[in-house]
């Protein structure tokens, strides 16, 4: 079964918060969501392998530990999880960048894939999917399908703010797929926004309405 991490570091909490006001400009909300992105990053990255090498410090040699060497990927849910990507980068410079879109379908209502294009060697990677909201979950969902379709085995999801409704649907439908989220929220309104949420996500990064 998926396991749920809400983060509650207090700078989170704290970034979080002034992404949720209706008063924060393009520029600032921007910034935050990167900000946002690289603290997650830092948690989400807390069980990444290990090991031991020689080095010589000024003083004597040494013993330290650095990263083992594990693949990888970001892929950012367009156009929304964009918005996320330079954030992650800056912790984890070597990780390769894969994009997924998706479409609703104006007569079905579900999402379907328009663009995506993935590392090549997918199978070896670990992937972390970001969208900055979690709302129905079918967004979310179709992505992971489109990445498992591809050879992806090894994926985390990441969010910002989730509804207790679209957590329910991704986990139920990728058991394998631990979910990072930074605010658990109440519910989703009868216009599939998040509440209290922070309205639409992609028109806040880039300034359009
Ligand atoms: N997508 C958003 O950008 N905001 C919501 O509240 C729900 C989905």
């Amino acid at each position: 079964m998926a396991k749920v991490h809400v983060f509650d570091h207090p700078l989170i909490q704290h970034k979080l918060t002034y992404i949720r006001k209706s008063d924060t400009g393009t520029k600032e909300f921007r910034e935050l969501v990167n900000e946002l992105a690289t603290l997650m990053a830092f948690e989400i990255t807390r069980d990444l392998p290990t090991k031991e090498i020689t080095i010589q410090t000024p003083v004597c040699e040494a013993k330290s530990r650095i990263l083992e060497g594990k693949k990888l990927g970001i892929v950012p849910i367009l156009r929304a999880g964009i918005g996320m990507v330079d954030g992650i980068i800056k912790l984890i410079p070597a990780a390769k960048v894969g994009h997924v879109g998706l479409f609703r379908d104006p007569e079905t209502l579900k999402p379907v894939e328009y663009y995506v294009k993935l590392p090549s060697d997918v199978a070896e990677r670990e992937f972390i999917v970001v969208d900055p909201m979690l709302a129905t979950g079918g967004t979310a969902v179709e992505a992971i399908n489109s990445m498992k379709k591809r050879g992806a085995v090894n994926i985390k999801f990441m969010c910002l703010v989730a509804a207790p409704e679209g957590v329910e649907v991704l986990t139920e439908a990728h058991p394998d797929v631990d979910v990072y989220i930074a605010a658990l929220d109440e519910k989703l309104n009868e216009h599939g926004y998040i509440v209290p949420g922070l309205g639409d996500a992609g028109d806040r990064l880039f300034g359009t309405k």
